[in-house]
């Protein structure tokens, strides 16, 4: 069965029990400034679900296109996707657990045909003031599933919301108990892992059971003092992913393997000269990563060092590593299985099929020119000669650097330990463990001597140049656009060097832009200062700066300039410092030259405190 037969037949289905189909949301919210992406089919629903009226009634129906950047490290095993198809029906305060319980059994065994033998149940087994639902376990009975295949859990597996268990829920945030069902694929996986010794239940994680589907019964709202109230209406919001009702009708445990993904798997195959078996992990993280990719693309995002843009940022290149690794290049043909893949229910990837492709071959160029400014950078202190000439012949030897030079990359040029690594160097993982333990400390006690970063020194002048650099940073983009960041600087106390992703010249109009921003904003006097923060926040205030989410649980984040009304001062961008205290300290900023350093970089050159 095809992605789009059992759409359509789950659409007709409920359109039959009376549903009114609604259209799919885009992946990246309009209107919701608090969620990057939709990641869940009832997300647009929320005022509805809270009880306001649906021009389209009660009863509702989609699918869902849904991205959800908290799976990316899941994804490699055989079930786990960050981007994914949910199907959706919903009740609006009209029909509650017996009728959605019946319609999704209905819905498995007539329409998709599994069997019953191979479908498992959970239910929530209660949770302060929540009581135990009883009455689904009833309905489960009544459809005649076998006590053996009902399980009760706690409210860290059969509560639903978008925030996770009561506890997480903020205030004002709606959840409920939920059901969900469960394929049975046999008992071979969890004892080729576990062994039989070892019990397993459809929450084990040895892949042996695939949730199919979850109904929630979405009927509470938190409140300020900790406690649930119910909603005005009693509600369902139903999800399944279309991939894993695929993965159950083929009885293919894994997705990757199904009809939708096994012909991407075989484009990666061709391209890197691999087989799949042996190379899974790569090849499920390479398929899923650029379907993500494509899809977000096609919503108007560009790779960037902020939200949508920084996820998509690393979605690529995740991917481009892992293809890298298994000897790929020529990305194209995997793009053009993908549009392939979804024309059908996706048109529009065929419509900007040109723009996805060259935006992410873009940043294919980019990353390798980062790739390439760090091997330059090792090669000039490995190489006998000391110099940088053909890299990548004289780099052949050098593959142990020190744990100091690994964390010039991370620091410096953004590189994860892993790509490091992937560049074929190694250094000592414990002492690079230290120094960034030790970097965290040095920044958290706020002491003023850094790590210097692109600076030469520490004098007055490269200080003051360094503050300029992050004006110079904000006042290109707010010239140029968002899409533009910083990709290296250098600073002495002669004048500034600052490397930024930019296609064209700027022209002599745009130049004087920039340095009259700079320099107003010299003239304003802003307070510099640096707060600790917690990465995701940091993005979420939209922080400038190449940083890896992995390694620092917090950042320490410059800011110029006082909270403006829409939270955020002129400037915030990671960063080590050291720092002026105030603006007024640069005393004058002047750009002097600018040049192109290829693959759309641009250099710019200035001064400051003349
Ligand atoms: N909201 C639930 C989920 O995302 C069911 O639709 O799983």
């Amino acid at each position: 069965m095809t992605a789009r037969d059992i759409v359509e037949k789950y659409i007709a289905f409920f359109e039959k029990k009376g549903h009114r189909r609604i259209p799919n949301a885009p992946l990246v919210p309009q209107n919701d400034p608090t969620t990057l992406f939709t990641s869940s089919g009832m997300q647009p629903l929320v005022p509805y679900l809270l009880g306001e009226e649906h021009p389209m009634g009660k009863k509702l129906v989609n699918v869902q296109n849904c991205f959800r950047a908290q799976d990316i490290d899941e994804v490699g095993d055989n079930r786990h996707t960050t981007f994914f198809r949910m199907l959706g029906n919903w009740s609006l305060g009209a029909y509650f657990k017996e009728e959605q319980l019946h319609f999704f059994w209905e819905f498995l065994t007539k329409e998709l045909g599994l069997s019953k033998e191979r479908l498992y149940v959970s239910i929530f087994n209660g949770y302060k003031g929540v009581p135990k639902d009883v009455g689904s376990h009833k309905v489960w009975k009544d459809l005649g599933l076998q006590e053996d295949h009902i399980f009760f859990y706690g409210a860290d597996k059969n509560w639903w919301s978008r925030a996770g268990t009561p506890e997480q829920m903020p205030i004002g945030e709606i959840g409920g108990p939920d059901s969900e069902v469960f394929y049975d694929f046999g008992v071979l996986l969890h004892d080729l892992r576990y062994g039989k010794e070892k019990e397993c239940d459809p929450n084990c994680d040895c892949g042996r059971f695939l949730e199919i589907g979850n109904s929630v019964f979405m009927q509470y709202q938190k409140q300020e003092d900790g406690s649930l109230k119910e909603l005005s209406q009693r509600n369902v919001d139903f999800g399944g992913g279309v991939e894993r009702l695929i993965a159950a009708t083929e009885d293919q445990q894994d997705i990757f393997q199904t009809d939708l993904f096994g012909s991407m798997a075989q484009t990666i195959e061709l391209l890197t000269n691999k087989k799949y078996e042996g190379n899974k992990k790569e090849m499920r993280i390479i398929t899923d990563h650029f379907i993500a990719s494509v899809f977000i693309i096609s919503q108007g995002i560009i790779p960037s060092n902020k939200e949508q843009g920084y996820i998509l940022r690393r979605l690529i290149r995740r991917g481009l590593d892992h293809f890298d690794k298994l000897g790929g290049a020529d990305l194209t043909p995997i793009l053009e299985k993908i549009v392939e893949q979804y024309k059908d229910t996706d048109k529009v990837l065929t419509d900007k099929f040109e723009e996805i492709k060259n935006t992410i071959l873009e940043e294919q160029q980019r990353y390798n020119q980062t790739l390439q400014t760090a091997k330059h950078f090792i090669f000039k202190k490995y190489s006998p000669r000391g110099e940088a000439g053909k890299v990548g012949d004289e780099l052949k030897g050098v593959t142990e650097i020190s744990a100091d030079d690994a964390f010039i990359l991370y620091t410096t040029h953004g590189l994860s330990p892993t790509q490091i690594k992937s560049l074929g160097f190694v250094f000592n993982n414990q002492e690079f463990a230290e120094k960034m333990k030790a970097h965290q400390n040095i920044s958290r006690a706020g002491a003023k001597k850094k790590f210097a970063g692109g600076l030469a020194d520490h004098s007055e002048k490269t200080i003051m140049g360094h503050t300029a650099t992050h004006l110079l940073h904000q006042a290109l983009r707010d010239v140029l656009g968002n899409h533009v960041f910083q990709t290296g600087s250098n600073i002495t106390s002669e004048r500034i060097r600052f490397d930024f992703n930019y296609e064209k010249a700027l022209t002599p109009d745009e130049i004087k832009k920039v340095e009259n921003i700079v320099n107003e904003k010299i003239l304003e006097n802003l307070p510099v200062h640096f707060e600790m923060l917690p990465l995701k926040k940091a993005k979420e205030i939209g922080a400038i700066g190449l940083f890896d989410g992995k390694y620092e649980e917090k950042v320490k984040i410059y800011f110029i300039g006082p909270s403006t009304s829409s939270g955020r001062p002129y400037s915030a961008e990671f960063c080590g410092g050291p720092h002026v205290s105030f603006t007024s300290e640069i005393k004058s900023f002047r750009i002097i030259k600018q040049e192109n350093i290829g693959k759309g970089v641009r250099r710019i050159y200035s001064k400051v405190g003349e």
